[in-house]
């Protein structure tokens, strides 16, 4: 069997962070989660996640994974170190199994790289073998020691480094295969003299060695596959790395992406070809966007559905559904749960909650759109409110196809304008209108000949 363990008990001092380290995320998501996913994919048979450091939280999180979850103490008196933490989880060990170690703070790191390295551990028959990497600057991570032959001898971690070993810049990824028993029979050898007091996993390598047992280095040409993530400048990395390789992927599948650097899109987004992403578009987790759309601005889409051929400029979208050849913006707001027919127009400064709105319908300037639902071909002119809320329920309205809403008009829900209904600007509606009747609900104007000048206002200053 392969068994995938993943780390995530340390403390994450470095992060500064009142929370778990591996929830910080990356792209819009728990950078855990994307370890979980790379070891997923690269078909263990089992997950194991070993949790400490404010676990509650992480806990919590990983209730939809499935995962098996073990505890490392982490409190003054007990041990430290990713050899403990491993050892958390060694009643789930098989002698014969091969045993992927991975960190919840390496999130990189693809399912591919751990599939080679599975494939290369079992072909070269290893004990042990070591993902590692050449970095430009290796500071912080553990040094490959290698004998003369090239051949693994040990790992040196960072701190307990030599002037001499430091130079070294073959660094260890935190990701290994054990085969199972070779894995727990030098784990028991481990000492913690070490400038960290720690439990090193790292130091398992010597000792397996020092048995006559074969251990391998398996090195990666992509050494950001193995960024770690210590800090918050190390996570800001991570996350642009991601954000690259995110980006590619859009882009080798035909969307046009004007600058991808300042282009926020996250896991699991589908759009189309030929649609036109512009600078400062986030577009989030689960959206689905059609062919030949134009994206401009800062427009963010959370969880929604856009058609093929809208142009959305500047716009907050949420879990909501747009039909094909909509105009959304600038400057909307469609809340939860909105679904717009095909060819809509929202304008500037409409927001739109949990309504329904028919193909060709227009509400193009500062409208507010509550709990409502909207036939085809409507116009909703300028500055109309949905009055949804008497300050302790809320109501739904309906307007029906073709009807005509006036400017500035309220619709004090629950209301219905019926097919071909016509509201006069700025009139207050609180009984329904029946089909093809025009409402007019506001005061008769009145003109008064001569008030100004009457009342010595003429030519006041
Ligand atoms: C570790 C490696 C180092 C490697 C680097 C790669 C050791 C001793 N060092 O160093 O060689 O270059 O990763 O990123 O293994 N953890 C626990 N329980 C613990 C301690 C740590 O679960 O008691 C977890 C952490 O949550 C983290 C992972 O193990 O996910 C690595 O721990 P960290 O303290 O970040 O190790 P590094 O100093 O980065
Ligand atoms: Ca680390």
């Amino acid at each position: 069997m392969n068994i995938g363990i993943i780390l995530a008990a340390g403390e994450g001092k470095r992060m500064k962070s009142r929370h778990a380290k591996v929830l910080h995320k990356i792209c819009g998501k728990p950078m855990i989660s994307y370890v979980i996913e790379a070891a997923d994919n690269s078909r263990m048979d089992k997950i194991i996640v070993v949790v400490g450091h404010k676990k509650e939280e992480l806990v919590e999180y990983l209730k939809d994974f499935d995962v098996i979850i073990k505890e490392q103490p982490v409190d003054e008196k007990s041990s430290y170190g990713t050899a403990f933490a491993v050892s958390r989880a060694i009643d789930e060990v098989e002698d014969n199994d091969n045993v992927i170690v991975l960190c919840a703070d390496t999130p990189l790191v693809t399912s591919d790289s751990i599939s080679s390295l599975i494939e290369y551990h079992v072909n070269t028959k290893s004990y042990a073998t070591v993902l590692t990497t050449e970095l430009e600057d290796p500071t912080g991570y553990g040094r490959i020691i290698s004998k003369g032959n090239g051949d693994l001898l040990k790992i040196v971690e960072d701190k307990d480094a030599t002037f001499d070993e430091k130079k070294i810049k073959e660094i260890n990824s935190g990701i290994y295969c054990f085969n199972g028993r070779a894995l727990k029979e030098s784990m028991g050898k481990i000492d913690n003299k070490n400038k960290q007091n720690e439990y090193y996993l790292t130091d398992t390598i010597e000792i397996l060695n020092s048995e006559g047992l074969k251990v391998s280095a398996f090195k990666i040409n992509n050494s950001e596959e193995i960024s770690g993530v210590n800090s918050r400048e190390q996570l800001a990395t991570a996350a642009k790395i991601m954000q690259k390789r995110i980006n590619k992927f859009h882009l080798d599948n035909g969307v046009t992406i004007v600058d991808p650097d300042n282009t926020y899109i996250e896991p699991n987004v589908i759009i189309g070809y030929d649609t036109v992403i512009y600078p400062g578009a986030i577009i989030e987790t689960n959206s689905i966007i059609g062919q030949d759309c134009k994206i401009v601005g800062n427009t963010r889409i959370v969880n929604s559905v856009i058609g093929n051929g809208c142009e959305i400029e500047s716009t907050l979208i949420e879990s909501s559904t747009i039909g094909s050849d909509c105009h959304i913006g600038p400057y909307a707001h469609l809340r939860p749960n909105c679904k717009i027919g095909n060819n809509v127009k929202i304008g500037n400064f409409v927001e739109i909650k949990n309504s329904n709105i028919g193909d060709n319908s227009k509400a193009a300037h500062l409208s507010y759109v509550g709990d409502a639902d909207v036939g085809k071909n409507v116009n909703i002119g300028c500055g109309v409110v949905f009055v949804n809320y008497d300050g302790k329920n809320k109501f739904r309205s309906t307007v029906e196809d073709n009807a005509f809403i006036g400017s500035n008009s309220n619709l004090i829900a629950p209301v219905v304008i019926e097919k071909n209904g016509y509201v006069a600007a700025g009139s207050t509606i609180t009984d329904d209108v029946n089909e093809g009747d025009l409402s007019i609900a506001r005061a008769r104007q009145v003109n008064i000949p001569g008030w100004v000048e009457k009342k010595g206002l003429k030519n006041h200053k």
